[in-house]
C-alpha cells in the first residue's frame, strides 16, 4: 500500500488549514495508519507571512485543538507554490474561494488533485472562516466530520 500525501489549504494558514492537519494526524494516528500519510498545510495568500516567516497557529484554534487533546507544536503559516503540484496527492481546500485560489496558484488541476473538505461529506458546503466568525467550535466540528470522511475516502479507494 503507497503512502498517501495530503495538503490542506485555507487563506492564512493560520486557523482552518492547521486545524486540519493536527485533526487529521490525529485520527489517522488513532487507526494505526499514521505511517501511511504525509500530511501538511498550506495558505492561498501571505496574509500571515512576514518578511518570509510565517506567524504561529491562531490562540483560539490552538486553545480549541487544545480543548480536544491535540497541540499543533510549532507550525508556522507557509504559501502554497506551484511547485507542491507534484509533490502530494490531494490538495483540500476549506471553501469555494480556496478552491478558485489553489487551481489560480496551480494554472489548473490535470490530475484531479483538488477538492474541498465538506464535499467528501453528505452535506457539502464551506468550512465557515473562524477568522471571522470567531466559531472555532463550529471550524473544529466540521473539520472533524470532513476529516473522518476524507480518511474513509482514502482508505476506501486503497482498498480497490
Ligand atoms: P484561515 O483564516 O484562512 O482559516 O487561516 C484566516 C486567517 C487570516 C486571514 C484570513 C483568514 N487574514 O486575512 O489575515
Amino acid at each position: 500500500m503507497g503512502m498517501t500525501k495530503i495538503m490542506f489549504v485555507c487563506l492564512g494558514n493560520i486557523c482552518r488549514s492547521p486545524m486540519a492537519e493536527f485533526i487529521f494526524k490525529d485520527i489517522v494516528a488513532r487507526r494505526g495508519a499514521a505511517d501511511r500519510f504525509v500530511i501538511a498545510s498550506s495558505a492561498t495568500s501571505t496574509a500571515e507571512i512576514w518578511n518570509g516567516i510565517g506567524n504561529s497557529v491562531h490562540p483560539h484554534a490552538k486553545a480549541e485543538l487544545a480543548k480536544h487533546g491535540l497541540s499543533c507544536g510549532g507550525k508556522r503559516a507557509v504559501q502554497l507554490k506551484k511547485s507542491d503540484y507534484d509533490k502530494y496527492d490531494l490538495f483540500i481546500g476549506m471553501d469555494s474561494a480556496n478552491i478558485r485560489d489553489i487551481l489560480r496558484i496551480f494554472g489548473g488541476d490535470p490530475a484531479g488533485k483538488v477538492h474541498k473538505l465538506m464535499d467528501y461529506t453528505d452535506r457539502g458546503g464551506d468550512v465557515a472562516d473562524p477568522w471571522y466568525t470567531e466559531r472555532f467550535d463550529v471550524a473544529y466540528r466540521d473539520i472533524f466530520e470532513g476529516c473522518t470522511a476524507l480518511l474513509d475516502a482514502v482508505l476506501k479507494r486503497d482498498r480497490q
